[in-house]
């Protein structure tokens, strides 16, 4: 943070695009770190307001609609409204979740755009695009398909070659077509308006390079290599049917680029609310226009260079907004080891997350900070969300806070003990819970979201030892009074527990006021040893945490393993055809049908099995290398095979094998046997 005193905090999250439901990677990456700082910020009694909301526009929610076959609108309508409650579900405290299908946001985008049109702040621009001229439309980037000019895959994007992953751009592509009806594309004129991006260069190397060193290193970084490599003038239009119309005569049939238009949706869902409800929130202008606001972007690595750079140019243009003063960007979280995928469905979605974890939605906010990708990407894993929730916030957390209560309600009636005096050790440890509100404070204020999350749950170790150390279970019975003093100083702890952790786990931290019958709290309130009076009366004890069974994080990765199966699958390609062969080649080998009378596994070896054939010619013995692929080889017993007749006999492990079974290799890369499904004679031939 810049040194400077600033009066109010304004938070944005990246608008997610509205084309699918949101996963953990949101999650983790945007907006648990978001929220963690708003209610930080709220605690404290700073006045901050955070806005969120769907980001409609653009060409991921075209497609969407067409692999649906629903109106792009029905797209926006269904995930806006899954997203939104997903985001309500799981505590994420937005003062508003708007979108950018709004009243509100179309008019602001496009005054926005008009003024640095008025202002000559645009250059326009003359280019050749491809068109397709059956429907008339130019497509973007991601529409076209052609064959890469690299590995000669048919169906590379205008953008990308998923076989050989080679960056590319429409032109590279060899007979590019229409994504969508294969129809075969030409080019055309079409002129665009361009934010010189390079008029900015300077000014920005100094606002961020020399300005913000304290961004993370991850933000700075990535940053600095786009200054380094000299920025261009970019189009912030594009000529598209979905989208907010280019405000200008003769535009028709072009809309604002959704990368112009979404991040001004920050600036319009702040208008949408501070407009309805001025009493509660002020003037709009106060929040974007005033130099005492602290402007904070949480986002993706993806969105770096949009909120970094081109969206403070945009605003630098327009001149009378605030700039961000920090961007707080998270690498990517990765599940069970691969890049989470909407498209391959490689993803924890909140929605299912809930209905198979109902009320835990404090356990995954918890493992996704714990492991937060902060500086680099980081992976989640079933076995890890297990092991923090039984080892950590049941066997932790959870414990010292039952115990305590368990031993108040047992000793004391529920009714908080007298804290009489206190030993050396009780004062060591007061002493030691003493710092948690500075040292949390300045990793808060840092973005270490981890750090201080771990600090928090370093406040419930001290608990648990010292209840541990105190064993009062035991003093009960001879001294009552140091008995309660010691259940003061737990009870005490648990209630620091309940604002520490408050920012990270809202739901129990709520629970855990309610049994301790407290009112709201506030941040100035951590660290005392008074913030539970003696003979307040407690409420029941209930269990904050449970324990995951094995079962439920079995069903997690079986649905992944089933999900692998079924990208594999999709993904697979038949092999190409062999050179071309002649019949005479052909019938060179015997091929016959033969019913399997015995298999079994060849003794001392992985690979072979050995099968006894009724080959209609007195039997045979044939060995096939297919172990691996039949665990249980009896299964083929009855079944009538190919197998070729004339290969000479070879020896392996001491048998000899007199032939070849005939086997396909499967999608997954097991071998199956072939088999014949009507009844044929043993020894017939195939051919
Ligand atoms: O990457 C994304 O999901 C974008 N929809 C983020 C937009 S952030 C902001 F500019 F609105
Ligand atoms: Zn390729």
């Amino acid at each position: 943070m810049t040194d400077k005193k600033f009066a109010r905090t304004l938070v944005t999250s990246a608008l997610p695009y509205a084309n699918g439901p949101v996963h953990i990677g949101h999650l983790a990456g945007v907006y648990v770190p978001a929220d963690i700082y708003v209610r930080y910020l709220r605690l404290k009694g700073q006045p901050v307001l955070f806005v969120g909301g769907s980001d409609e526009h653009g060409v991921p929610v075209t497609i969407r609609a067409r692999k649906e076959g629903i109106t792009t609108q029905e797209v926006v309508d269904r995930y806006h409204k899954l997203i939104k409650e997903s985001f309500e579900q799981f505590g994420i405290s937005f003062d508003i979740y708007s979108r950018t299908t709004s009243a509100t946001h179309h008019k602001l985008a496009s005054d926005f755009f008009r003024k640095l049109y008025d202002d000559g702040k645009f250059i326009e621009q003359t280019t050749e695009q491809f068109y397709d001229e059956q429907t008339c439309e130019f497509l973007t980037d991601r529409n076209i398909r052609g064959e890469c000019p690299h590995c000669h895959a048919k169906d590379a994007y205008g953008d990308q070659c998923e076989k050989c992953g080679r960056t590319l751009s429409p032109d590279e592509l060899i007979n590019p077509y229409n994504a969508v009806n294969g129809n075969p594309l030409t080019k055309r004129e079409t002129s665009h308006w361009y934010l010189p991006l390079d008029q900015y260069q300077e000014w920005l190397e100094k606002w961020i390079l020399e300005e913000h060193k304290e961004w993370r290193p991850n933000v700075y970084g990535q940053c600095k290599s786009w200054l380094d490599g000299g920025l261009r003038p970019r189009a912030v239009t594009r000529d598209l049917n979905w989208g907010i119309p280019v405000p200008v005569e003769g535009a028709e049939g072009k809309v604002l680029y959704v990368w112009f238009d979404a991040p001004i949706g920050y600036i319009s869902n702040t208008k949408e609310l501070c407009d309805n409800q001025p009493e509660k929130y002020g003037k709009w202008e106060t929040w974007w226009k005033d130099d005492s606001t602290r402007l904070v972007h949480f986002i993706g690595k993806d969105n770096i260079v949009f909120h970094c750079i081109v969206f403070p140019s945009m605003l630098k243009a327009e001149g009378s907004y605030i700039l961000p003063d920090n961007v707080p960007s998270n690498e990517f979280l990765n599940l069970e080891g691969d890049k989470i995928s909407t498209s391959r469905n490689w993803a924890v979605w909140l929605n299912e997350y809930l209905e198979d974890f109902p009320g835990k939605q404090d356990v995954l906010r918890y493992v996704l900070t714990a492991n937060a990708p902060e500086t680099k990407d980081n992976d989640f894993t079933w076995a890890d969300f297990q092991a923090r929730n039984n080892n950590e916030l049941v066997a932790i957390y959870g414990n010292f806070v039952n115990r305590a209560m368990v031993l108040t309600k047992k000793y004391f009636d529920g009714i908080v003990p007298k804290q009489g005096e206190l030993t050396e050790y009780d004062e060591s440890t007061i002493k030691e819970f003493c710092d948690i509100k500075k040292n949390l404070e300045e990793l808060v204020e840092q973005f270490r979201f981890r750090d201080a999350q771990r600090e928090a749950m370093n406040l419930a170790r001290t608990g648990n030892k010292y209840l541990a150390d105190t064993e009062p279970w035991k003093l009960a019975k001879t001294d009552l009074a140091r008995t309660g003093t010691i259940l003061n100083i737990a009870l005490q702890i648990a209630a620091n527990l309940s604002i520490a952790f408050e920012p990270f786990l809202p739901f129990s931290s709520e629970k855990l006021r309610e049994m301790l019958n407290m009112d709201k709290v506030q941040w100035e309130d951590l660290g005392s040893v008074s913030l539970l009076e003696e003979g307040h009366k407690l409420n029941e004890p209930v269990l904050l945490f449970e324990k995951i069974e094995d079962g439920a994080i079995q069903a997690q990765l079986d649905r992944l393993a089933r999900i692998k199966k079924e990208n594999e699958a999709a993904a697979w390609k038949a092999p190409e055809v062999k050179q071309l062969t002649s019949i005479d080649e052909f019938d060179k080998a015997d091929i016959r049908v033969g019913t399997v009378l015995e298999c079994q596994k060849v003794k001392k070896s992985d690979k072979l099995l050995e099968f006894k054939i009724d080959d209609g010619m007195g039997g045979r013995t044939i060995l096939s290398g297919i172990a691996q692929s039949y665990p249980e080889p009896e299964v083929l017993v009855g079944k009538q095979v190919l197998f070729i007749a004339n290969f000479p006999p070879r020896k392996m492990m001491g048998i000899e094998s007199q032939g070849m079974i005939l086997s396909a290799v499967n999608s997954d890369g097991k071998l199956v046997v072939t088999t014949v499904s009507a009844q044929v004679a043993n020894g017939a031939q195939v051919g």
